[in-house]
Formats: structure tokens, C-alpha cells, sequence
């Protein structure tokens, strides 16, 4: 049998009830493919449906504020991805009158859509025949096929797509797409996945040569910067504490946060009371800067790795800008921030 038709009927069989795959509506599929760039299912999950309920169409969501969308967004990373969500949202109604467009070139055009999702929208909802090719397709044929191509090269893009567009059921793409991650989600993970009961044990070429583990090859690691990030908590005598939107463009862009010390290595509290930090002064006179916990908070982004530390800054009096953390609560900030307020104030 040809691989899409054994892939097909595996997904039948297999395949996890899952809202979006109960419509065809661009809008929650777009809505669905973005949040899953982003995370595993289980977790995407409960976003989508708190974005469904709050923008249940392309209107609601074009009609949010910016601070509305992070909010709903909280916790799932890559902010940007958010922020161009909200403005496409805005493009579609403004130059599309609110109807997505239907061709994989049309989509393509939008902020935001990229190959990858052009393609889901094109398929799932419109039914052309073009192959998604994202982290699990490349691994799945990577294995099937035994091709050692580096994915981080550019040339593997191409060579990629192409064998996906051969072997996908033209006739059927919504469900061959769909089969293809779907497969890669639950049968061909990453890490040890169960080839002893896989559909494919008898022709897959990278279980045969052993090299199940060694595929997809990836030569060129992310490189990660390291920062020190000392957030300072600054606090009056009623717990209202001072807060600030993220301005700087890079991670976290127009999120909230605590007034910022970025370092080049862990500090420790004698920093404050060096000459350096003399002038340190938050609108009232400092009274005691203690940090929150012994240790720093390491917090591993794709690209940077952040060791975070809470400093605990009482000042007297009532400050002017302070605001309640019952307020704060209410506005989106990285989650490891969140989970700080959440924890401590
Ligand atoms: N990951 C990305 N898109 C997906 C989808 N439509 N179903 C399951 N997992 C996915």
C-alpha cells in the first residue's frame, strides 16, 4: 500500500478529536496553526478556546485592544507572533472586507503567514493540494525516506517540500496534512519513539539502518546568550508597587514588568549601595533592598537564557504611579513574571 494511503487509514483510526479539526472556518484554523507553533496540543489547547470564546470571529479580534491579545496570549512565548496575529486580524478586515484569502500565493501575502501556515489554511479550509512541512513532517520523512539532509540547511526547505508534495494524496489534502502531523505527534515523536508498533516497521529506511535516533539531522545548534536580569519590586507602604511597559523592541516587547537592572553576571545586594547605584531612587526615599529568594530564576528562552532575580525594594510614603498587584494581575506580563506576582505579592 502507498505510504499516504497507510498514513490515512492510521489516522482514522488514531487521530484526537480536536476543535479544529471539526471546521473548516480559516479563521479558528489560522487561530489554531499559530498557537501550535507555538506549543504541544495539550497545552495549545486551553488558548485556543479562551481566544475562540473572547474573539469568536476575525472582527473580535481586530477589534481588541493590543493588551487584550498578549493578555490571552500570557505564557505562550514569542510575543511577536501575537502581535502580528493582532494586526493580520486588522489587514483582513480592513483589505479583505473579513474573508480570508483562499489561495496558498494569496495567503502567503499576509503578515505573519508564513509557508507553514499558508499551507494548513490552504489545505484544511480551501482544499489545495499543498504539503505542510513543520517540525514533524520533516522528521517523519526524514525517517521514512532515510534523507540525511542537515533541516537547518537551506537547501533541506526545498527538498522537503518537495517530497512531501510527491507523496501527499492530492485528492485528499486537508486529511493527508493533518495525517502527516498528526503521525508525527503521536507515533513518530522525537525522542524513543515505539517503531515495534508502528504501521511503517516493515519499510521505514531509518529503522533498518539504525538511524532512528540520528534523524532529522540538525548540524547547526541555536546559539544562546546568556542575561541577568534583577528586577526591582519596588514597594510602598500600602504594597502597591511600581511597573513599566517593555518599550525596548526584542523579547517581551510592550509587555509589563518590574523596573529593570539588566547585568553583566549575578550581582549581589552590595551592588545597590555601590557609588554606581547612589542615586538609585524610585519618586520616595529607599528604606531596605533585600532580595526575594537566595537563589536566581533560570528561565530558558529559544534564543536566550535568563537568570532573573527579585529584589525586594521598600520605599516610604505612598508612591504616585504605584499600582495594586490585584491590577497588575489584569495586565499581560512575561509568565515568569506572573508567576512572581502571583507568588509573592
Ligand atoms: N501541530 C500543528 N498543527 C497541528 C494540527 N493541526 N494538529 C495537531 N498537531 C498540530
Amino acid at each position: 500500500m502507498i505510504f499516504s494511503k497507510r498514513l490515512i487509514y492510521w489516522y482514522l483510526q488514531n487521530k484526537r478529536d480536536l476543535p479544529w479539526r471539526n471546521t473548516r472556518n480559516p479563521y479558528d484554523i489560522w487561530l489554531s496553526e499559530i498557537i501550535l507553533q507555538q506549543t504541544r496540543v495539550a497545552q495549545g489547547l486551553p488558548y485556543f478556546e479562551a481566544f475562540i470564546s473572547a474573539f469568536p470571529t476575525v472582527f473580535d479580534l481586530a477589534n481588541a485592544s493590543e493588551e487584550q491579545v498578549l493578555k490571552l496570549w500570557q505564557g505562550l512565548g514569542y510575543y511577536s507572533r501575537a502581535r502580528n496575529l493582532h494586526q493580520t486580524a486588522q489587514i483582513i478586515v480592513s483589505n479583505y472586507k473579513g474573508s480570508f484569502p483562499t489561495t496558498y500565493n494569496e495567503l502567503l501575502k499576509l503578515k505573519g503567514i508564513g509557508p507553514y501556515t499558508a499551507a494548513a489554511i490552504a489545505s484544511f479550509s480551501f482544499d489545495e493540494a499543498v504539503p505542510v512541512v513543520d517540525g514533524n513532517v520533516f522528521r517523519v520523512l526524514a525517517r521514512y525516506f532515510g534523507v540525511e539532509t542537515d533541516i537547518s540547511s537551506h537547501a533541506a526547505k526545498k527538498e522537503f517540500n518537495q517530497l512531501a508534495q510527491e507523496v501527499m494524496d492530492v485528492k485528499q489534502p486537508a486529511l493527508f496534512n493533518q495525517a502527516m502531523m498528526e503521525f508525527g505527534s503521536l507515533q513518530c515523536v522525537p525522542a524513543n519513539p515505539n517503531c515495534e508498533t508502528c504501521i511503517f516497521n516493515d519499510s521505514c529506511v531509518a529503522l533498518q539502518k539504525k538511524k532512528v535516533t540520528l534523524l532529522p539531522l540538525k548540524l547547526k545548534k541555536t546559539k544562546v546568550s546568556t542575561r541577568y536580569l534583577n528586577y526591582l519590586v519596588v514597594k510602598d507602604e500600602k504594597g502597591f508597587v511600581l511597573i513599566q511597559k517593555r518599550a525596548s523592541k526584542g523579547i517581551w516587547h510592550n509587555l509589563y514588568e518590574f523596573p529593570l537592572l539588566e547585568t553583566d553576571e549575578e550581582i549581589q545586594v552590595g551592588h545597590f549601595y555601590s557609588d554606581e547605584f547612589q542615586n538609585l531612587y524610585f519618586q520616595n526615599p529607599i528604606e531596605e533592598i533585600i532580595p526575594f529568594e537566595e537563589k536566581s530564576i533560570t528561565h530558558k528562552l529559544s534564543h536566550q537564557n535568563l537568570i532573573i532575580r527579585f529584589w525586594n525594594v521598600s520605599v516610604s510614603g505612598i508612591l504616585e504611579n504605584g499600582i495594586h498587584p490585584e491590577e497588575a494581575k489584569k495586565l499581560p506580563f512575561p509568565i515568569v513574571l506572573f508567576n512572581f506576582i502571583e507568588k509573592n505579592l
